[in-house]
């Protein structure tokens, strides 16, 4: 898939302030500092895009992206949003805030009608973390489709990547017939790109 366009579009504080669903809508979120304003970058093909930061937080709102691309050079443009949302586990946020978060974030995943995809991105130099393995069971809850993206794997020998990423699969293992897919990425090496851009012209395509 040929990236032509991807530019920032709007932030919005809710749900029902999001630009109109008028085509496929991709969402990345994971804990805070994982790396997914990194990866929406590295998928765009323009580091300026989303705004990174190394300190955790960053992102605060639904942030959309308006992405066109193509299969190849000469074929017609397909028209998606890319969607950057603020992270989950944020130690440093009051118990009023983090509601707030979450309830923007539950309103968001279950009524955006274009939604296409979620993909969840797990921190491939840790041990499965509960958090994110609560948050997955959450989605299959409320019957979000989600994908799984390991990242920062650069940071991480490769054999220690492998069994974080064995590691996680045994743990959803234990409530769960079917894996979901899943992607290793490093948005500094520019790893995995491809492969998610490929799905993701799938999903496109229904
Ligand atoms: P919040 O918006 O705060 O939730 O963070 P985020 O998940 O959007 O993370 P962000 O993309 O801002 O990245 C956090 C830090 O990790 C930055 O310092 C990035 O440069 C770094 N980082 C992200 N992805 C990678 C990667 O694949 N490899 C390496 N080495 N560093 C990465
Ligand atoms: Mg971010």
């Amino acid at each position: 898939m040929l990236i032509r366009k991807a530019v920032y579009l709007v932030s919005s504080p809710s749900f029902d302030k999001c630009p109109k669903a008028d085509r496929p809508e991709y969402a990345f979120i994971g804990r805070s500092n994982v790396g997914k304003s990194s990866l929406i970058n590295m998928l765009a093909a323009n580091q300026k895009l989303a705004k990174t930061s190394a300190s955790p937080g960053k992102t605060q709102l639904i942030n959309h992206f308006d992405v066109t691309s193509a299969a190849a050079e000469k074929a017609p443009s397909e028209k998606w949003y890319l969607v950057d949302l603020p992270g989950y586990g944020f130690a440093k946020v009051s118990q009023s805030s983090r509601r707030k978060w979450e309830q923007m974030i539950e309103n968001y995943l279950r009524k955006r009608e274009n939604l296409t995809m979620v993909f969840v991105l797990i921190d491939s130099r840790h041990k499965p973390q509960k958090i994110d393995l609560e948050f997955i069971s959450q989605l299959d809850k409320w019957q979000v489709p989600f994908s799984l993206v390991f990242t920062k794997s650069d940071k991480e020998k490769p054999g220690v990547v492998k069994a974080n990423v064995q590691a996680f699969f045994d743990a959803l293992l234990e409530t769960w017939q079917f894996l979901p897919r899943h992607f290793v990425t490093s948005s500094e090496k520019k790893q995995g790109r491809d492969d998610i851009l490929q799905f993701i012209q799938e999903c496109n395509r229904g």
